[in-house]
């Protein structure tokens, strides 16, 4: 077979939809909403009050109903709701200024934005086979926050994290923004912590624009982070922003709940039938760990070196599957490189750099035809790269092979007279 990037005509023969993730159901209940409210109805937050609008309260009770949890805040953001986390943690904690956070090296920045800003201290850490936080439990001090992120859709070793935190005095923050309905050991993603961050962006499943949603089983927190989230009207004279989300992005929400769920099902249904291509041993396919279900939010592959992956990406692409090299590294941005200590390293971090490459399973709409052919795909470019690769080894063995001659001023001369 000639693969794509040879000429050939690509496995996947029509191109894979862009997942549109906003549901017919919001799009009505938007208009809806917006044909009967007045200006006053668009937030329905009151000066002193601690709790939102109509709506608001609603996407609350719904999502502290759905995820079994005592409170759910909802703010405008998974950022603002890791802000209101660290605002919510800081009386408890406030023998101890300024607060360690330890966090993943890989993830998304606002994880190290949000410490940052707030002055606290940063201590990163190296990542496991599946993408998160791996701790020394060496490091941590009691009053410390450990952030953990659910990458990718996996779940992070959170009940071992839990029992850590609480073993030591310490709080665990899970960054569930990839992670809904993931589960370790049959307890959600985002609830196992003391307290869960969710988000609501352009790119997650439950897609309203901007939305984060905070959830906490401790109502002391959970007063907190009302107030943190709503000028800090309503937390007995602690500061707080406006980081509150408005009633029609709630109705949003609410409407959006049934279909982010089934796209989690359908990027999962993706995800298991990938994980049987066979590639030789070429590709690493992820695999969920035992007792998890993971959100599939991405599909992370590995290839055995970075030319290999680089080569890969372009093969890919050629072939109609778009993926991309690599994921954020936050220790290497340049905000955040002064928390570095010199004796650090993070080599699973490092190789993981080097031979990752990601398909953003979330955002692609691919039909079950054009899952066989990304299989298909998968197959062909690793066996091709392969194939390259047994050449050129046995080609590196042959020793004896004659240099190429110098280019003499007559060869040069004769090039010149030809061009
Ligand atoms: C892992 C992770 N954490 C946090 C965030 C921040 O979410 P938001 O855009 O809702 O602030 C994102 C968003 O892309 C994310 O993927």
């Amino acid at each position: 077979m000639v693969l794509a990037y040879r000429g050939g005509k690509p496995i996947i023969t029509t191109p894979i939809k862009i997942r549109d993730s906003l549901s017919y159901s919001a799009k009505a209940g938007t208009i809806e909403f917006l044909s009967h409210a007045r200006g006053h109805d668009l937030s329905g937050y009151l000066a002193g009050a601690e709790r939102g609008g109509g709506a608001v309260q609603r996407l609350e009770t719904i999502w502290a109903q759905t995820y079994g949890v005592s409170h759910t805040i909802a703010c405008n953001s998974a950022t603002s709701g890791i802000l209101a986390a660290f605002i919510a943690l800081e009386p408890s904690l406030s023998d101890r200024i300024p607060m360690t956070v330890h966090i993943p090296v890989m993830g998304m920045s606002a994880i190290a934005a949000v410490p940052s800003l707030l002055g606290f201290d940063i201590v990163f850490h190296d990542i496991d086979e599946h993408y998160c936080i791996k701790i020394d439990p060496a490091y941590i001090q009691p009053a410390d926050i450990i952030l953990a992120v659910n990458l990718f859709g996996h779940p992070a070793r959170l009940h071992e994290l839990r029992a850590l935190a609480d073993g030591r005095g310490a709080f665990l923050i899970e960054d569930n923004a990839q992670g809904l309905n993931a589960t370790e050991r049959c307890q959600l993603a985002g609830t196992i912590g003391h307290i869960g961050v969710w988000s609501g962006n352009v790119h997650k499943p439950l897609n309203v624009g901007e939305l984060g949603l905070i959830t906490t089983n401790d109502y002391a927190l959970a007063k907190g982070l009302r107030g943190a989230i709503n000028h800090g009207e309503a937390s007995e004279g602690r500061p707080g922003l406006n980081l509150r989300p408005t009633e029609l992005t709630a109705i949003m929400a609410m409407c959006q709940i049934r279909r982010a769920l089934d796209i989690v099902e359908r990027s999962r249904d993706i995800a298991l039938a990938l994980a049987d291509t066979y590639t030789d041993g070429f590709f690493r396919l992820p695999t969920e760990r035992d007792g998890c279900r993971s959100a599939w939010y991405c599909l992370a592959i590995e290839a055995p070196t970075k030319a290999a992956r680089d080569q890969a990406v372009i093969m890919l692409a050629a072939e109609g599957l778009p993926c991309r090299a690599g994921y954020v590294r936050i220790d290497k941005m340049k905000a955040f490189t002064s928390y570095l200590t010199s004796k650090q390293t993070f080599p699973n971090a490092d190789l993981v750099d080097d031979h990752l490459l990601l398909v953003e399973l979330c955002s692609l709409e691919p039909t079950d035809e054009q899952v066989v052919q990304m299989s298909e795909a998968l197959s062909a470019v690793g066996e091709e790269i392969e194939n390259g690769r047994r050449t050129l080894r046995r080609g590196d063995i042959r020793k004896s092979r004659p240099k190429p001659r110098k280019r003499t001023s007559a060869h040069k001369r004769s090039k010149e007279a030809t061009s």
